[in-house]
């Protein structure tokens, strides 16, 4: 009899857990658009180069957006190549910004993607997992290139 009053105890107690776990994951990010969700939302056990070294806002445009970008991730990976001093064109990785910008924003999105998560110059260490932050920010970024609006 106690024992199977305590095993009703363990199943609605493990019930609770689960349920309070699936809330957390539901609100968390509620009232925002859903594309802040996914940069804001890291995945476990991707590699220190899917995520940003310092916090960023929820929506990635225009040239601030692009400094994000290029201070974690296009700069570091890309840049030794990719800028005035590297020699190879576009210079999209460059460390002046405003330089870095204008050559960014002229890229093609799905070479650029591409050649962000496959590419064969920068080492297994610099391609991106698409469900990373890192990604899912060049990904927002592409569709608002120009401006925030
Ligand atoms: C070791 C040097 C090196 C690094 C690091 C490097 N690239 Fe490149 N990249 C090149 C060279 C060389 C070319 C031109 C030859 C080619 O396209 O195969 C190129 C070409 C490109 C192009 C132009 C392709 C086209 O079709 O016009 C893009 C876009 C690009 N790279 C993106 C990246 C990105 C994104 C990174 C960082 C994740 C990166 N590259 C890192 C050397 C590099």
């Amino acid at each position: 009899m106690d024992f199977k009053r305590f095993r009703y105890l363990v199943l609605v107690g493990i019930l609770y857990l689960g349920i309070t776990i699936s809330f957390n994951n539901c609100t968390r990010g509620s009232g925002t658009a859903p594309s802040s969700e996914s940069t804001h939302q890291p995945v476990e056990g991707l590699d220190a180069v899917n995520y940003f070294r310092e916090s960023v806002p929820s929506t990635f445009c225009g040239q601030d957006g692009y400094g994000y970008l290029l201070r974690s991730y296009l700069g570091p990976e890309c840049g030794s190549c990719h800028s005035m001093n590297g020699g190879t064109f576009p210079p999209f990785g460059d460390n002046d910004l405003s330089k870095a910008y204008s050559y960014g924003r002229t890229m093609g999105k799905a070479k650029f993607l591409e050649l962000s998560t496959n590419n064969r110059f920068c080492g297994p260490d610099c391609n991106l997992d698409t469900r990373g932050e890192i990604y899912q920010a060049l990904n927002q970024w592409f569709d608002h290139t120009d401006s925030c609006n």
